[in-house]
């Protein structure tokens, strides 16, 4: 056992009896004896430092040092603590129940989000944000979606004026992440979007997603398929079965839709999956170059691959809550659950 280990003890020891003694000038003089008297803990550790192997020695010298400034220090506190404390008053009933300090809670989209966030921290990627007030350019046409181009109509848009619009996905962050910072790049890009669509227990006008961004030089639709499985598991647990449908964005090509395997046994799976055992979880493909492009970086030199999630469904599915409204009224009943 190392000398090291010992003076961790003897602070932890301290911290301990510190913690629990009883204000007043007897426990300080019983814990000044204890611990700097001439018999007392540190002395002994002191007395052991000799014994130390010559090359830890001004290691542990240094740490022990620090201890007893520490408890000079914490004792010199509490006996001046000791000597403003008022007398006790004999007729408070210690015993009765406090009174209930109300505290907040995490809102169930922000712990998915954290979650979300975790998986991929742990692969490298890092946060980033961009604006919910966005322009066309950002929105759409550096995201290869043409004027004119029917794609445009999949996502029902706030319009603010002739110049801006609220962001329908937090794709638009991808342009902004290429501009501000230069390849290679692994980002996570957490918001809020907003699409002009009549609320109801499983569609709102606001709502969450989370979006990732890879530009490598040799990134590939089997690193992007690893990767989202891993992640998959990560979520669902370790025997989570997924599956990738191709399917089409204009700023990914190939395009593809994964679906995790979530079961037909109950009524509430039928319900869930429509009848088919599969949920679908996240739009995701190869960055189209166009996008490279359009965010500054050559694709003759990087790939990239990008995916995106709606978290708010996600918490929907976790804690099976029926109606999306709960997220957005800041009711403590719901919000005081999760
Ligand atoms: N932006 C798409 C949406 O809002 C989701 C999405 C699909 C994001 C594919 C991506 C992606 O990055 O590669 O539905």
């Amino acid at each position: 056992m190392s000398l090291l280990t010992d003076i961790e003890k003897v602070r932890a020891e301290f911290d301990d009896r510190l913690q629990s003694a009883p204000a007043g000038d007897d426990s300080f003089e019983e814990l000044r004896i204890a611990f700097l008297g001439r018999k007392g803990k540190l002395a002994g550790l002191f007395s052991q430092l000799g014994s130390v192997k010559q090359t830890e020695r001004p290691l542990t010298g240094k740490q022990l040092n620090e201890l007893k400034s520490y408890v000079t220090e914490r004792l010199s506190e509490f006996q001046s603590a000791s000597a403003e404390a008022p007398e006790v008053v004999a007729d408070i009933d210690v015993t009765l129940p406090g009174d209930p300090v109300p505290h907040g809670s995490i809102h169930p989209v922000t712990q998915i989000e954290n979650e979300v966030k975790a998986i991929f921290g742990r692969l490298g990627f890092s946060v980033f944000y961009g604006p919910e007030v966005e322009t066309d350019r950002y929105n759409f046409e550096a995201l290869n979606f043409k004027p004119d181009h029917p794609a445009r109509d999949m996502q029902d848009t706030f319009y603010l004026g002739q110049e801006q619009l609220l962001r329908t996905h937090t794709s638009n962050n991808q342009i902004h992440a290429m501009e501000q910072m230069d390849p290679p790049l692994r980002i996570l890009m957490p918001g809020r979007v907003f699409r002009n669509e009549a609320i109801n227990a499983r569609s709102h006008c606001q709502f969450h997603q989370i979006e990732g961004l890879v530009v490598d030089r040799n990134t590939s639709m089997a690193e992007l398929k690893g990767t989202l499985t891993y992640f998959a598991r990560e979520l669902y647990g370790p025997d989570t079965v997924t599956r990738f449908r191709p399917s089409y964005f204009p700023f990914t090509e190939p395009s593809a839709e994964m679906d995790v395997y979530w079961g037909l046994d109950t009524e509430r799976d039928y319900r869930i999956t429509k009848g088919t055992g599969w949920l679908e979880i996240l739009g995701c493909g190869m960055v189209h170059p166009n996008v490279l492009e359009a965010g500054g970086v050559d694709p003759d030199e990087f790939t990239g691959y990008a995916f995106g999630m709606g978290i708010d469904r996600m918490a929907m599915l976790k804690w099976d809550i029926g109606d999306i409204r709960y997220f957005y009224e800041g009711d403590l009943r719901f919000l005081t659950q999760f």
